[in-house]
């Protein structure tokens, strides 16, 4: 057995957003890895609809925590909670905050702002803050962010915004980390998803991006990259680097 095939069994891997339309995706290919999912969420009735969505087999390692993480001391306390009942967090995954559009930046209302840049990226913050000092010493830490963080998206300026600001906030952990905890993030094309189930053959499934996250933490030599998954192509070419 390689290790880009040996099971996640015992390993607690947390995955915040996991109840959304990519998350589901990362928290089937980690409960398939053999891993015990935790997915906190801020609505009881959307971790109810994931572990439909799962199924009753795999749901039995899915462990849901309704709460919230949208300010630093919520962030903190969630991540206290999770650590002191699974005893570890080996792994975060974090896909958080979704697409929104139609707008220039100077039409953007200031509460548009407000949840699609400050909520969003303050979450991000929190989480980082409270889970990295956690991790196991060969944990891992894995942002999901989106194309549009690297190339202006000028009908969604904000969430340009934000997934840029996810990207330095990658690269901060990085760079202060300078190696002790491992900190990547997977910067996604559009994803076939249970909300939008059509599009480009060559686009992702949320299903394939769970393939990469597990192949990713499985990589011990993989540390402060930003990964482009584009496309099925992008896909194929990392799972070859990171299964060897
Ligand atoms: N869908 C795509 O095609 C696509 C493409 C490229 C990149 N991405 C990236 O993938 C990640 C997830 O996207 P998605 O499409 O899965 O989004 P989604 O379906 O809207 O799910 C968003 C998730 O974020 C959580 N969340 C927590 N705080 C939030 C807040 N303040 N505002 C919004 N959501 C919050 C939600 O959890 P609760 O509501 O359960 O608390 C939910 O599980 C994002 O980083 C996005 O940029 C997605």
């Amino acid at each position: 057995m390689t290790t880009s095939t040996a099971p996640l069994t015992g390993k607690v891997v947390v995955v915040p957003g996991g109840t959304g339309n990519v998350g589901e995706g990362i928290v089937r290919a980690f409960l398939i890895a053999g891993a015990t999912v935790v997915v906190p969420s801020r609505s009881q009735s959307r971790l109810d609809r994931l572990a439909q969505l799962i199924g009753p087999e795999l749901a039995l390692s899915l462990k849901g925590v309704n709460g919230t993480y949208g300010t630093f001391d919520e962030a903190h306390d969630l991540a206290a909670k999770i650590a002191t009942e699974h005893e570890r967090v080996d792994h975060v995954v974090a896909s958080v905050g979704g697409w929104w559009m139609g707008k220039a930046l100077w039409d953007t209302s200031e509460a548009e702002w407000q949840k699609h840049f400050v909520d969003t990226t303050t979450s991000h913050m929190a989480l980082a803050r409270a889970f990295v000092p956690r991790l196991t010493p060969d944990g891992s830490y894995t942002v999901i962010a989106g194309f549009s963080g690297q190339k202006p998206y000028p009908a969604a300026g904000i969430v340009s915004m934000h997934g840029a600001a996810l990207l330095m906030m990658r690269e901060v952990l990085s760079a202060k980390l300078r190696g002790q905890r491992r900190v990547n993030d997977l910067i996604l094309g559009p994803i076939i998803n249970r909300s939008r189930p059509g599009g480009n053959p060559n686009w992702l499934t949320a299903d394939q991006v769970g393939e990469a996250a597990v192949a990713l933490t499985r990589t011990p030599s993989l540390t402060d990259e930003h990964i482009v998954l584009d496309n099925v192509d992008d896909l194929k070419r990392e799972l070859g680097r990171m299964n060897g």
